[in-house]
């Protein structure tokens, strides 16, 4: 992308279908991954549509998705089209602090969830996996949609907050937390200070949320020496260039981001893992196969052991080609581009889609199958058409610490059970509405202790 822009240059084509004063957000809301497959069904790489005057161009196919995702922050900037979280993760907090702030403070949370922080993470999981199926019994039928949003609800705040909060989480902190994703609803998009009750509970909610995390902050202060190996640890160690350390402010801010960032994504594709277990028996025969060589002596799960589970790691592959729970993915121009002679002007949207990009039969023949033994070229073409994890500067920050996970759950989890489903196969849809794709609800599936 260059920014030599002339007057002669095309512009994008644009979407058909257009509403008066809503344009395509109608059409957008019914199902948004299905329009953006129509977008570039009709228009091609390029397709611009328009939610009620924010006029988007949807970038498609590999070189435009590289070229969006390796795209500056000054020109192309993620802070301008995240708005609706700055009332969530707090004022001066990533996309509403200064660019050098910024970067720190990305630095520190990616910091969090790098390497040494992981091995302590690896073990907190594993226990609270032992822990969630300890009550299952023999046999049983679970709805895995609700229950994996609960275990990483606590996955994420034992490795983030430490144990001490984990065990004392309260129905108070839930509460909190579930006001602040309410206060993430699509009408936050177009303006998230709109006096309406959602958005005073979700304000109501981080104020009360930060009290409960300076709390923590103030007693760890005291016991300087101590090792926790959680995020909050990290976060509270990590200076600006001057020296200065993260406010309380800015600490809980990145604890909601870091929470926001991981929970749904975790929960969706745990579930999604689970239901195409079920679903496909002849590959989960495979895995516990895999899992048999390397658990079957009764082997602990730890961080060194789940590195390497090739057909397990092939497998929530394909759960993320089809399943993809960040469908959407969204810049603003701030500067006007010339992409191969066509102009976005600045002030537009640009998005790529995960959703389609996945279903692209170029790269994935005969994409609606489920198949994690398909063959995928390592060439860079496909580098950016599979980015369930997003590419570049900003791609996910979290990578390691979901996959480690998702292998900690399964490995866990398929060594003692099998599962299938209760519904009819075709009853387990993608759920898309709400801003992270999920199974549909209610996600039942039977499970039975393995002889
Ligand atoms: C299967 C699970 C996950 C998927 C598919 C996923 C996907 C993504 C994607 C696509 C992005 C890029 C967003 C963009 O470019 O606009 C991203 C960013 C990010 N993710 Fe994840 N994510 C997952 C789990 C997690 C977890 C568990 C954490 C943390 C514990 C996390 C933390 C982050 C953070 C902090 C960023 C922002 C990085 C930056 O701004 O530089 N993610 N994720």
């Amino acid at each position: 992308m260059t920014e030599a822009v002339t007057p002669e240059m095309r512009l994008p084509p644009k979407v058909s279908g257009e509403k008066p004063d809503i344009g395509h957000m109608e059409e957008f809301n019914g199902n948004f991954a299905r329009f953006l497959m129509r977008c570039k069904a009709e228009c091609g790489e390029l397709a611009e549509y328009n939610m009620a005057g924010q006029r988007t161009v949807l970038m498609s196919g590999p070189e435009a998705q590289e070229a969006f995702l390796k795209g500056l922050d000054k020109k192309l900037s993620r802070a301008a089209a995240y708005q609706a979280t700055v009332p969530v993760f707090g004022r001066g907090v990533i996309f509403d602090a200064p660019p050098e702030r910024m970067k720190t403070q990305l630095k520190i949370q990616v910091d969090a969830l790098r390497y040494q922080n992981m091995r302590s993470y690896a073990a907190v999981i594993a226990q609270e996996v032992q822990d969630w199926v300890s009550g299952w019994g023999e046999e049983g039928e679970l709805d895995f949609l609700d229950e994996f949003i609960g275990l990483t609800l606590n996955t994420a705040c034992h490795c983030l907050l430490g144990a001490d909060f984990r065990y004392k989480m309260t129905e108070e902190f839930k509460a909190l937390y579930h006001d602040l994703e309410k206060g993430l609803q699509a009408i936050a998009f177009v303006d998230p200070y709109l006096q309406q009750p959602l958005f005073e509970a979700r304000d109501n909610a981080r104020e009360r949320l930060q009290e409960l995390i300076s709390e923590i902050i103030t007693e760890r202060r005291a016991n300087a020496h101590q090792e926790y190996g959680d995020a909050l640890q990290t976060f509270m160690l990590g200076t600006y260039q001057d020296g200065t350390y993260l406010t309380d402010n800015e600490i809980t801010g990145l604890v909601i981001a870091t929470m926001f960032a991981g929970h749904h994504t975790s929960s969706g594709t745990a579930a999604w893992t689970a239901v195409e277990l079920a679903r496909n028996p002849v590959f989960a025969t495979e895995i516990l196969d895999e899992l048999s060589g390397l658990f079957g002596q009764g082997q602990e799960i730890t961080f060194e052991n789940l590195r390497e589970i090739p057909r397990l790691e092939a497998f929530i592959e394909e759960v993320l080609r089809l399943h993809p729970p960040l469908v959407l993915l969204m810049r603003r121009v701030m500067e006007d581009i010339d992409y191969k002679g066509i102009l976005i002007e600045a002030g537009k949207t640009v998005a790529i889609s995960t959703y389609g990009s996945h279903r692209d039969a170029n790269y994935f023949p005969d994409p609606e199958t489920f198949d994690p033994h398909r063959a995928r070229a390592s060439t860079a073409e496909m580098m950016w058409a599979y980015i369930p994890f997003g590419g570049g500067p900003h791609k996910c920050a979290g990578n390691a610490f979901a996959l480690m996970q998702l292998k900690s759950i399964f490995a866990a989890l398929l060594s003692k059970y099998e599962f299938e489903l209760v519904d009819a196969p075709d009853t387990y849809q993608d759920d898309l509405s709400a801003m992270v794709l999920k199974p549909s609800s209610p996600s039942r599936l039977r499970y039975r202790r393995r002889g």
